[in-house]
């Protein structure tokens, strides 16, 4: 027994990647997820003798306790991910996003919890030009999602019982049994696919990526190093920062026939060039996949026909989100 670990949007692009990889390490694990965009994720897991699955919402404070027995660590994913998404109801975004991590700190110093590794967002650096920045550099949020993010980060670290890690991540990319194409490699991988052109704005701005993967085994290495105890790490690759165009020119070098069209200046102004030496030097993280790898195995997977089609709203957040209203459950 022991070694209970909770998932809080287990079920989600991310989630379902690191819930079958604790599994395989032989951690057993809780997932409380509201399913709001599905279940169909956790096909490959579910009937996992290890797996308990609870459908719930971290924003009710008795699915969090419930969810909490017998558990020795968090892992905090759940989330309303992404700027538009967070645009659509202003305060569900911040009882999702901000209030349920005050809730959550609550209910694991209540189960005696020893340590919650949160999803934070390098996003947070907002817009921020050219120069490298590290994790003590100034925040620039543009979005209310990045503004969620630094509350919850901030709330968490002033804990004194629970043992805070605070992992602020890149663009992700890749495939997952959650598909998302409303990320940037994702959704430029598939329009490439379909209709043979890239469409770029804000071609010079910033970005850092990290394969879905990679930032799966970011979360159990954070979670298993004793040496992250307190801390804010960028997770991702010094090589992994792209500016959009760079990103595009790769992906139009993969998909076939593909071309690159260059337009105007984005609305979204986010531009964040991030160093990843705290993450590399401290707990020895080294992320394995490239953008390439993730444009490759993206565009198999629109090839292999498995995605009939990628604009589908079950792949976007926000659209998902404005043309579905049960998934705000009672609130
Ligand atoms: N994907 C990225 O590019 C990215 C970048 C930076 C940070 N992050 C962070 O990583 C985490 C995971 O992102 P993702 O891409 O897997 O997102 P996702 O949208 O695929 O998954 C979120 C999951 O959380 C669940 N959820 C949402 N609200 C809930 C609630 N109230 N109660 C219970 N479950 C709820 C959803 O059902 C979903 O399964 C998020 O915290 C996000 O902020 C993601």
């Amino acid at each position: 027994m022991g070694n209970m670990i909770l998932v809080t949007g287990g079920a989600g692009f991310v989630g379902s990647h690191l819930t079958r990889k604790l599994l395989d390490k032989g951690y057993r694990v809780r997932l409380l997820d509201s399913f709001i965009y599905g279940d169909a994720s956790l096909n490959e897991v579910r009937g996992n003798p290890n797996l308990e699955i609870v459908q719930g919402d971290i924003c009710d404070r008795q699915d969090l306790r419930r969810s909490m027995k017998g558990v020795q660590g968090v892992i905090a994913l759940a989330a309303l991910v992404g700027d538009p998404a967070c645009e659509l109801y202003p305060e569900r975004t911040m009882a999702v996003n901000y209030q349920s991590t005050r809730d959550t700190v609550a209910a694991c110093k209540e189960a005696g919890v020893g340590r919650i590794v949160f999803a934070s967002s390098c996003s947070v650096y907002g817009a921020n030009g050219d120069r490298f920045l590290h994790e003590d550099s100034p925040q620039n949020p543009v979005s209310l999602y990045a503004r969620t993010r630094i509350m919850s980060e901030e709330y968490l670290l002033e804990q004194q019982d629970v043992e805070a890690v605070i992992l602020r991540l890149s663009t992700v990319c890749g495939v997952s049994t959650r598909m998302r194409f409303d990320l940037m490699v994702n959704t430029m991988t598939a329009h490439a696919a379909a209709e043979g052109i890239v469409r770029v704005q804000g071609a010079d701005q910033w970005r850092p990526h990290l394969h879905v993967q990679d930032a799966a085994d970011a979360f159990m290495l954070a979670y298993e190093s004793p040496g992250a105890a307190g801390g804010i790490f960028n997770v991702g690759t010094d090589e992994e920062n792209y500016t959009i165009g760079e990103v595009a020119e790769k992906v139009a070098a993969q998909v076939p026939g593909a071309v690159v069209e260059y337009g105007q200046t984005s609305t979204d102004k986010r531009s964040y060039r991030v160093s990843f030496a705290r993450i590399r030097d401290v707990l020895g993280f080294r992320g394995k996949r490239t953008v390439e790898n993730a444009i490759s195995e993206v565009h198999a997977l629109l090839k292999s026909g498995a995605v009939s089609d990628f604009r589908d709203i079950q792949f976007n957040n926000a659209k998902w989100l404005s043309n579905n209203h049960h998934w705000r459950g009672a609130a």
